[in-house]
């Protein structure tokens, strides 16, 4: 129904990106619709090219994908340096800045991008953007307990928080035990500067914005991939 080049444009994306994929390499598991494309791929290559890769899952949505597709897996304890993360995101800016956490999934997928040599985007082209939080909340995880005093600091801010339901009343629960605040903060000017606020109020776990951690994105397009990275290679 319109967007029938989407799921295309997602799978053509995770593709090309797992193409960056050498054998012997641990490789963080992003979590996402796009990012289970790559990981099916990924499950391709280890079967048919007989690569030898370890995953480390940023949720239980790709633990569960990484099974489904033979992927085996590892942790950090076991392999605290990843070799390369494939993950999806919410809105990608010029500069490669991220909204993420759309599933929720943003504080172990901020984790894993930041024990990696190289994070490596894939997306279809309707989440580039000018200007982060421009039509799109920012998901901030928060420690259940501190709700009100979160909300209350968030507001005085100038950001409207919503918190994230799974149906109407239920607070949605992250893999963490936490909950999500979807916050409305406008168009973000400086990502870093509010980065930084934020993760200065107790309670916040973790923000969905991700500030100078991707090395390159592959983005899908009705009839192509796109490669931006920040080299501008
Ligand atoms: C989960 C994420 C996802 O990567 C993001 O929401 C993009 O998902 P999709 O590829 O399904 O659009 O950040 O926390």
């Amino acid at each position: 129904m319109g967007c029938d080049w989407v799921e295309e444009a997602k799978r053509r994306a995770a593709v090309e990106a797992v193409k960056n994929i050498k054998d012997n390499f641990i490789v963080g598991l992003g979590s996402g619709s796009t990012a289970a494309y790559a990981i099916e791929e990924i499950g391709r290559m280890i079967r048919e090219k007989g690569l030898r890769i370890l995953g480390v899952p940023s949720s239980y949505q790709s633990l569960i994908m990484a099974a489904k597709f033979k992927v085996p897996t590892t942790t950090l304890y076991e392999h605290p340096l990843i070799d390369l993360t494939i993950d999806g995101a919410d809105q990608i800016d010029r500069n490669l800045n991220l909204i993420k956490g759309g599933g929720g999934a943003l504080t172990r997928e901020k984790v894993i991008a930041a024990s990696s040599r190289c994070l490596i985007i894939v997306a279809d082209e309707r989440k580039l953007t000018d200007n982060l939080g421009r039509g799109q909340l920012l998901p901030v995880e928060i420690l259940p307990f501190a709700e009100p005093l979160v909300t209350a600091k968030i507001r005085e801010m100038g950001g409207k928080p919503y918190l994230r339901e799974s149906k109407k009343g239920v607070p949605f629960i992250t893999d963490n035990g936490n909950f999500i605040l979807d916050v409305d903060f406008g168009v973000i000017e400086n990502p870093l500067e509010l980065e930084r606020r934020l993760k200065m109020i107790p309670g916040v776990v973790e923000t969905g914005l991700f500030v100078g951690m991707v090395k390159a994105a592959y983005i899908g397009t009705r009839t192509a991939v796109k490669k931006i990275s920040v080299s501008g290679e």
